[in-house]
């Protein structure tokens, strides 16, 4: 539990550099978040999900718009919040032993540019404050986008 969490993203999103920027402010995500297995980008570019500045393992590269729960995330321009990705039609399994997960998508402009995508062992783990707090990093990443006129390309 952090509460200064948002305030901290805030703060790192101060550099100008879109992807030294992001990486920190997923390493943030990693340390203010117990049991998460995964903490994360993935940025839109030329028609696709592709992987951005993340901690964790492995993770795939490329996501199709209609593919897992990243791309519902791209094609309804929504939060998924899954307690429990075994139950999820598609879901995309980049580490096994991921059980939930919450991806956020960030809207520039009226279009996604990019998701948060946090994935945790434990079944059920994020919470509905925790879906608002990293909602709020997402407006606050897309507030630095026009800023900085960053793009993903
Ligand atoms: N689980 C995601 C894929 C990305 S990884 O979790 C890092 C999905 O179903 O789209």
């Amino acid at each position: 539990m952090n509460k200064y969490i948002n305030e901290q993203i805030r703060a790192l999103l101060e550099e100008p550099d879109m992807i030294a920027a992001l990486a920190n402010v997923s390493a943030c995500i990693m340390e203010s978040y117990d049991c998460l297995n995964w903490s994360g980008f993935y940025l839109v570019k030329n028609g696709e999900l592709v992987l951005g500045p993340f901690q964790g393992r492995t993770a795939c590269t490329h996501i199709q718009f209609d593919k897992g729960v990243c791309g519902k995330c791209y094609s309804d321009a929504e939060t998924q919040k899954i307690d429990d990705v075994l139950a999820f039609p598609g879901h995309i399994a980049c580490d096994s032993a991921s059980r939930s997960e919450l991806c956020v998508p960030v809207i520039v402009h009226g279009k996604v540019s990019a998701e948060i995508d946090l994935d945790s062992p434990q079944k059920n783990r994020f919470t509905d404050d925790e879906k608002t707090e990293m909602e709020q990093a997402a407006s606050d990443i897309a507030e630095a986008w026009i800023r900085f006129s960053w793009t993903a390309n």
